[in-house]
């Protein structure tokens, strides 16, 4: 297997349309893409697909999509740079991903950690999307031979099966063909939720939301579990232990940082007010986005354009790399 060329700068990295964009996202996740855009060729897919592997509810996905469009503009992602569109709008990601089912094997596909979560959490609909969901997200990255993939810790499973699924088609068909994607990591790679137990995510209803107003959030962050043995306000706390204080880790400066430390070993401070200052330094960070993101919402037609002129700079490549994989497997060309 080829290692990723040196000079494949290319990057794919896609989010579901949830409609809710939480700072494990941004943490784990976007705030990385928004940085790698300065040195990559950046390619960004709101994967639809995907998301209709659990029931849902057509209009309210429309606005799902947008609404995750905008979180991605509002956090940074520029679409004069980078290519930004909704994956279904290009429908070479699920015509590799038949491909690349025949070349993924059955017991892979079961033992993925994610695909064991979501039966549990829909055993109604334990659907064969569900179960190959993997195979599109190695089409995803593979349709556009992406060298690089900006995720957090949870994907890393995933990623490990597009690269050995890659692996075999290029031995079956042309060793080299596709390259070998990386993960890239942020220190956040796996940001838990406001339980202080389980992963941020929607489904565990444990998350905070990146464009949420200050009430909203604070609502949530005044519940937010702690040092689960500091019970009253004269005990020390422990911050290495705190949830809390790893979120200060990711929003606040130096000197609040150190400050809180300090003030919690020694009591100084309740978690109380340990959450006030937090509120204050996520607002400082996140307060401009909500506003973007206003800016955008007031905008809806001219969002979809964007996603609209992506999908077509996307499709063009998505296009020519089935060109290719059509004539090396020995498929006949697609009907004009
Ligand atoms: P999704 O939509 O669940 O999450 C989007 C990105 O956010 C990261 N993330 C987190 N990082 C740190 N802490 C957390 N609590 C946290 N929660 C989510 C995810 O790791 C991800 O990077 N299957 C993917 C979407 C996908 C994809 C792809 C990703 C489809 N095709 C191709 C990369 C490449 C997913 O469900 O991500």
């Amino acid at each position: 297997m080829t290692d990723t060329p040196a000079d494949n700068r290319r990057l794919f990295s896609g989010i579901q349309p949830t409609g809710i964009v939480h700072i494990g996202n941004w943490l784990g996740a976007i705030q990385n893409w928004v940085a790698l855009q300065q040195d990559y060729e950046c390619i960004f897919s709101i994967v639809d697909h995907h998301a209709t592997t659990v029931v849902y509810e057509p209009e309210a996905f429309r606005e799902a999509m947008l609404e995750v469009g905008i979180a991605l503009l509002a956090a940074g992602i520029d679409p004069e740079r980078s290519v930004l569109f909704v994956q279904s709008m290009v429908p070479e990601h699920t015509e590799l991903a038949w491909i690349f089912s025949t070349v993924t094997m059955y017991g892979e596909l079961g033992r993925m950690t994610q695909f064991k979560d979501k039966s549990e959490q829909h055993q109604h609909n334990v659907n064969v999307g569900l179960f190959t969901y993997p195979v599109l997200q190695a089409a995803d990255i593979l349709l556009y031979k992406a060298g690089f993939v900006p995720v957090g810790e949870d994907q890393l499973q995933h990623l490990e099966l597009a690269r050995e699924v890659g692996r075999r088609w290029n031995r079956r068909f042309d060793e080299g063909f596709f390259p070998e994607p990386k993960a890239l990591l942020t220190p956040a790679r796996r940001v838990l939720g406001t339980d202080g137990q389980s992963k941020m995510s929607k489904s565990m209803n444990n998350y905070l939301g990146l464009l949420e107003s200050p009430d909203e959030r604070w609502a949530k962050l005044k519940d937010a579990f702690t040092d689960p043995q500091r019970l009253r306000l004269k005990d020390p706390g422990r911050p290495e232990v705190c949830n809390v204080f790893s979120w200060h880790g990711f929003f606040s400066s130096e000197e609040t940082i150190a400050q809180v430390d300090r003030d919690c070993r020694t009591a100084g401070i309740g978690c109380f007010q340990c959450k006030q200052l937090l509120a204050d330094s996520m607002e400082a960070r996140l307060g401009p986005m909500r506003e973007r993101a206003e800016e955008l919402r007031a905008r809806p037609d001219q969002v979809w354009e964007i996603l609209h002129e992506g999908g077509r700079r996307a499709r063009a490549i998505a296009r020519q790399t089935l060109t290719e994989v059509r004539e090396l497997m020995g498929l006949p060309g697609a009907a004009e």
